[in-house]
């Protein structure tokens, strides 16, 4: 079943969740790691390389998710209407996070008015390069998003284990294999 239902995420929501989780913190690992790295080093421009072109296939991969989430019924939540509310609420917040990082991390990559080479496979136009010290605001923006965005990442991984292992809930499970 590739589609999502009010019982179960399907397929395609299910793989996406994990490739995304786990590119999210390679990602945030490698950016912290290049920041490390001196002139000299074979990484200091391999290391943005990589950074800047799975992070552009990921932008590329969460917009299809939110379009593809709007396009299929979202499954219903167990828990008391407090934990209902509170986890719609963080759901939206970390697609909030993880587009605000994205973005940010484009228009400092930008901001000379070149474009992002993917991979060498192709290139994402810069479109925006007018805002005032734009490298240095969306530098500041990336951080402090990466940084909320991997912390709310990790509370929602302990409230995924709370529901399966606690609470016994098939929350974790149909986020595995959809469930009949
Ligand atoms: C969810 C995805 C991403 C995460 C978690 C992430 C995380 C990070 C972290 C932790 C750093 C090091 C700290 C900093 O200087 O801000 C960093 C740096 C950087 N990221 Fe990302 N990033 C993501 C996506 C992107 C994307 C899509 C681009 C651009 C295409 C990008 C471009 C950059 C650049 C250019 C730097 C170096 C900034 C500097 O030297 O100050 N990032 N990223
Ligand atoms: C960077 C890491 C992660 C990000 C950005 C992330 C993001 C998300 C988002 C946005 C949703 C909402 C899906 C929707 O309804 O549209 C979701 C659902 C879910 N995530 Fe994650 N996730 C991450 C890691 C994890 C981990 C490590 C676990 C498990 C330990 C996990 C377990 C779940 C489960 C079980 C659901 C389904 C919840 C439900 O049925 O409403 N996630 N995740």
């Amino acid at each position: 079943m590739i589609t999502d239902n009010k019982r179960s995420y399907g397929w395609l929501s299910i793989l996406i969740h994990w490739i995304s989780a786990l590119v999210v913190i390679g990602l945030f690992a490698l950016g912290y790691w290049m920041l490390t790295l001196g002139y000299y080093d074979p990484w200091y421009r391999l290391g943005p390389w990589w950074h800047k072109s799975f992070g552009m296939l990921l932008l590329i991969l969460t917009l299809v998710r939110v379009l593809w989430r709007f396009a299929n019924p979202t499954p219903t939540l167990s828990g008391s209407r407090f934990e209902r509310v509170g986890a719609r609420l963080g759901h939206w917040l970390l697609y909030a996070l993880l587009l605000l990082t994205m973005l940010s991390g484009y228009l400092i990559s930008t901001a000379d008015g070149r474009g992002i080479s993917v991979f060498d496979w192709f290139t994402v136009p810069a479109l925006i390069t007018s805002i005032p010290a734009q490298e240095n605001l969306a530098g500041e923006v990336h951080w402090y998003s990466a940084l909320a965005l991997v912390i709310l990442a990790g509370g929602h991984a302990l409230m995924a284990l709370k529901h399966h292992f606690w609470d016994k809930h098939d929350t974790l499970k149909r986020m595995l294999k959809p469930q009949k």
